[in-house]
């Protein structure tokens, strides 16, 4: 039979219809890899060490990565069921999504955000309605409330948003739960959180034990820089956890990810100072491109938003061909990962010509 006569198997069309996810770009050797939102450095200290002991590779892991969620409990003063490890919090996102959604239910969330949520719903089988980031390029949390009606199953908050870098404040976000069904999940994704300095920030923690619906996400991908490891958690009520977990794939937290984690949880204070130096190469770029002219919402993350609007391409090309991998959201913009600081001084040398390029009254060149 040749393969033109074998008969087509029957696949849902909704998921034949989406696109796979789209991974930011690799880089050259020689160019800068700003793509995805990576830490810059080496693994924490005790981390490789970690990793290397951990040898029984013919044994399968602890399929609920007790020991981390130890680790984490006692640093966040919960209980070890209260704590949820998966293989990435994009894996956890899946999960929960999959626990509360199905056919003919609806996930609520602001757009443009991370970029995975989208499918992760289609493949649940729910529905996406997306509710358009306000004109600061921050979430319009009394709009999302108002799009909730008896299908919403799940709200996915995002703080600081990707890729945009804004944060939901505290008030704002204790104004929406407050009108937020206490039986619909809300998922408060906060895979940039060690990155925020600014303190009006919503923080989820102290919040789960106010509201029963309220689930917190976080990641060992960003700040802690195990993004190849694959490590995420969740904290909140038990049985949106457990329901979480009945839907997980089985064993995909391997023993050398959680080894690796427990580790970079003991080196607090180099990871402390990591994250400033981040964090202060990020202020100080967008300071530098506020002073050229630049309209971009404060940083939040550990990555600057260029809303470049039609010229997104185009600008991420520029920048490309002097060895700037950037990740452009045509026609919207730019998301620009705060790497290693020689990549930060080429891109605010770069962005100086560029922003004069753009043409007068573009959205993102300040006025006057
Ligand atoms: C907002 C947000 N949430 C979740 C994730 C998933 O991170 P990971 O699966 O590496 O933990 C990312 C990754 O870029 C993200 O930007």
């Amino acid at each position: 039979m040749s393969p033109s006569d074998q008969p087509s198997v029957r696949l849902r069309p909704e998921i034949v219809a989406l696109p796979a996810y789209r991974q930011g770009q690799a880089a050259a050797a020689t160019a800068f890899k700003l793509s995805s939102n990576e830490n810059p450095f080496d693994p924490l200290p005790g981390v490789i060490e970690a990793v290397s002991a951990e040898t029984a590779y013919n044994r399968y892991p602890d399929a609920s990565a007790l020991a981390l969620r130890q680790r984490l409990a006692a640093k966040y003063e919960v209980g070890v069921d209260e704590v949820h490890v998966g293989a990435g919090s994009v894996a956890l996102l899946a999960q929960f999504i999959l626990a509360a959604a199905g056919p003919g239910d609806e996930v609520l969330y602001s757009w443009r955000s991370f970029e995975a949520y989208p499918s992760l719903v289609t493949v649940a089988g729910a529905t996406s309605v997306r509710v358009p980031n306000r004109d600061d390029h921050g979430h319009d949390l009394p709009e999302m409330a108002a799009r909730i009606t008896e299908r919403t199953r799940v709200v996915i908050v995002c703080s600081p948003n990707n890729p945009t870098g804004t944060i939901v404040t505290s008030d704002e976000f204790e104004a929406f739960m407050a009108v937020v069904p206490n039986n619909l999940l809300v998922l408060l994704d906060e895979a940039y959180a060690e990155f925020v300095t600014d303190p009006e920030a919503v923080t989820g923690l102290p919040l789960l034990k106010r509201y029963p619906n309220l689930v917190v996400l976080r990641t060992f991908s960003k700040a802690y820089g195990l993004a190849g490891l694959r490590v995420g958690y969740a904290l909140g009520p038990v049985p949106i956890l457990d329901a979480a977990r009945a839907t997980a794939i089985p064993l995909s937290v391997t023993g050398v990810a959680g080894a690796a984690a427990i580790a970079s949880l003991a080196a607090s204070d180099q990871l402390l100072r990591r994250v400033r130096t981040i964090t202060e190469r990020r202020d100080a770029a967008w300071r530098a491109l506020t002073e050229q002219g630049w309209n971009i919402p404060a940083p939040q993350g550990n990555f600057v938003w260029l809303p470049a609007g039609e010229e997104t391409t185009d600008i991420a090309d520029v920048l490309s061909a002097v060895g700037l991998v950037v990740r452009p959201f045509p026609p919207e913009g730019i998301r620009i990962s705060i790497g290693e600081e020689e990549s930060v001084e080429k891109l605010v040398c770069m962005c100086a010509d560029i922003v004069d390029d753009l043409p007068t009254g573009h959205p993102a060149r300040r006025i006057g």
